[in-house]
């Protein structure tokens, strides 16, 4: 079975692709954490890893409680294609285990980036992931990016 029949019938599998309509990549990472679905990356090292790998801004340090910006991108690193077959459909951003925010792309017309405006309210060490996920090649993690909180 090749890469791409194994992510298709994986996520199948899992009940991930929803009928009418692509997923959201938060239902795909809990059905990543539940089933055991591939998440890839991150990998600056090959092509395809770089296509897919996203891409994570943040500050290094922030106040607790105030809001800042955070920026995930899908093909930072490496553009991946955006044609009709063959996108990025949604990237998210995590904190530490939680989702707190997402976006969906259509086809050719979004660019997979996004920035997102959040805030931590307990001082100490958040970690900070992006994921991105690809109709065909699947869900992607970034590199954790780690944010202090003062
Ligand atoms: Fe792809």
């Amino acid at each position: 079975m090749d890469r791409r029949n194994f992510i298709k019938k994986t996520l199948l599998g899992t009940g991930a692709l929803v009928v009418g309509g692509a997923p959201a990549v938060s239902q795909i990472v809990k059905a990543s954490e539940k089933r055991n679905v591939p998440v890839f990356g991150p990998d600056l090292k090959t092509a395809g890893g770089r296509k897919h790998t996203p891409f994570v801004k943040a500050p290094k340090r922030v106040k607790a409680g105030e809001w800042f910006d955070v920026f995930v991108e899908v093909g930072h690193y490496k553009p991946h294609p955006n044609t009709m077959t063959h996108w990025i459909e949604s990237v998210a951003l995590y904190i530490d285990k939680f989702e707190v925010a997402s976006a969906r792309f259509r086809a050719t017309q979004g660019a997979p980036r996004a920035t997102f405006t959040v805030k931590v309210d307990k001082p100490g060490k958040v970690t900070l992931r992006g994921f991105g996920y690809c109709n065909i090649h699947g869900l992607w993690v970034s590199l954790p990016v780690e944010v202090e909180v003062v």
